[in-house]
């Protein structure tokens, strides 16, 4: 393995330019406009990979295509599905970025982008780590298979049909992802649970026209204060979510998941200043990791209503409307939770205005296995990459692949990932920090040793 790795040491520049490449085409999923720049980063994956001795391709779907590719010389050994994604958020606000979102920007070790850490950077760690294994024996020890998206971002509405009908194709005994992050810097993570995901967006109308406020003020119901104070009741002071129901299938935490929780190294007085709110916040009786990890929220995602211009324009608005959403833990399940919050909702809304609530994409909670030989092995191969072994951590994030692996295909996941909590995926100036490149590409290779020995 020691020539493996030093080899892809020396590659070090390469892989950087690699990884430039791609994250200089703005493949935003959620913007019609920018389907071709989608497309050309499905293309750009797949002949990343063909070109490294994969049998690669692009295959349609209903939206954006999806890269599928293999190397199954490894007869008799496991095999391995490797999930990533190509497609990014928008970019927006611009003004707050230091340099173009989609111009790759190399500022104190960290490369800046659209994309750096979410995912672009982290997959082709894997890519990079596993085709330099490749080139370099010839072969790999065990067989590996690849599935890179174009729709994560807005929920991967394609990927489940997609995988249903490829089935045998992508038989594989593991899955791994690399998409979420360590614990700290010097703090390597293996990730072990991911949080569920319910969106709606409530629409409440009032008169069929704006009104001047004063002549109707008082008179007419005002959908902006309805809608207000449905949300408003929607958690209580202690942090409580107070849908009936909405608690019935989370799972508690054992005392040992507690004591699991307390003995991580986490700075909260820094997590706090960095964002420089004056305290944290959250349902009273949990700390602030367990709230992150393990316990379910609602946020309201956006709001609009009224005049929201320059200036005072005396209105009551026709209508107000709101995107929010509930993150789920173990055992909530999306659809029972999207029915039972959607029928509360329409309950609240008075006789004078009418409310419509539509829902958007969803995904199911995780929590993997610990005991498990995959694990062990991704493990040893973390403490190989990264000079440290891994702490086991729970993410507040979504992943919606996977739960379909586990119900189509029967897999685990192993989420392995190589980002920083303070990477900012989602906002300006994401970035992924360059050293942590080279450990990801290094722990894929020693990855496949691991579970091939
Ligand atoms: N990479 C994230 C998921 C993630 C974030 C995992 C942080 C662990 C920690 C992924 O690209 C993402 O953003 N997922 C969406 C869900 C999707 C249904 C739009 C999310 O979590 O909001
Ligand atoms: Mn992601
Ligand atoms: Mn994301």
């Amino acid at each position: 393995m020691k020539d493996v790795i030093e080899q892809l040491a020396s590659g070090r520049q390469l892989h950087i330019d690699r990884l430039v490449e791609w994250l200089r085409i703005p493949s935003i999923s959620t913007d019609p406009q920018r389907n071709g720049d989608v497309r050309d980063a499905g293309e750009w994956i797949q002949q990343e990979l063909s070109r490294s001795g994969f049998a690669a391709r692009l295959d349609e779907t209903d939206g954006h295509p999806v890269c599928f590719a293999s190397w199954t010389g490894a007869e008799g050994a496991p095999t391995v599905l490797i999930y990533g994604h190509y497609d990014v958020q928008p970019p927006e606000p611009l003004e707050l970025w230091r340099h173009g979102a989609f111009e790759p920007t190399i500022e104190d070790g960290n490369l800046i982008a659209r994309g750096a850490t979410d995912d672009k950077g982290q997959v082709l760690a894997l890519v990079r780590g596993i085709c330099g294994v490749l080139q370099q024996r010839g072969s790999l020890p065990v067989n590996i298979k690849f599935l890179i998206e174009g729709e994560e971002e807005i929920g991967s509405p394609n990927l489940a049909p997609y995988i249903e009908a490829h089935k045998e194709e992508l038989t594989a005994d593991v899955a791994v992802i690399s998409d979420c992050s360590q614990f700290a810097p010097g703090i390597p993570a293996i990730t072990v649970a991911l949080k569920g995901l319910v969106y709606l967006e409530i629409f409440v109308q009032g008169p069929n026209r704006d009104l001047h406020s004063g002549s109707f003020g008082g008179a007419v119901e005002n959908p902006a204060n309805v809608l207000t104070r449905i949300l408003g009741s929607l958690r209580d002071e202690a942090g409580r979510i107070t849908i009936p129901g909405f608690y019935e299938n989370v799972r508690d935490l054992t005392p040992e998941e507690r004591a699991d929780f307390a003995s991580l190294p986490f700075d909260e007085d820094g997590f706090r200043d960095d964002l420089e709110v004056p305290q944290v916040h959250g349902e009273a009786g949990w700390t602030t990791l367990e709230r992150k990890g393990a316990r379910p929220t609602l946020d309201i995602n956006g709001l609009l209503s009224g005049w929201t211009g320059e200036g005072a324009k005396t209105v009551l608005p026709a209508h107000a409307s709101a995107k929010l959403s509930m993150r789920l833990v173990p055992d909530q399940d999306p659809d029972v939770i999207d029915t039972l919050v959607s029928d509360h909702l329409r309950s609240l809304c008075p006789p004078s205005c009418t409310i419509e609530v539509r829902s958007h994409h969803g995904a199911q909670p995780v929590l993997v296995e610990r005991d498990s030989h995959w694990l062990d092995a991704a493990a040893r191969a973390v403490e190989k990459g990264f000079g440290k072994a891994p702490v086991y951590i729970r993410e507040g994030g979504s992943i919606p692949v996977v739960s379909d692996l586990k119900r189509i295909l029967g897999i685990d996941t192993i989420l392995l990932g190589l980002g920083l909590p303070d990477d900012n995926a989602h906002s300006p100036n994401e970035k992924f920090h360059l050293p942590d490149y080279q450990r990801g590409i290094e722990t894929a290779a020693w990855f496949l040793d691991e579970i091939s020995s």
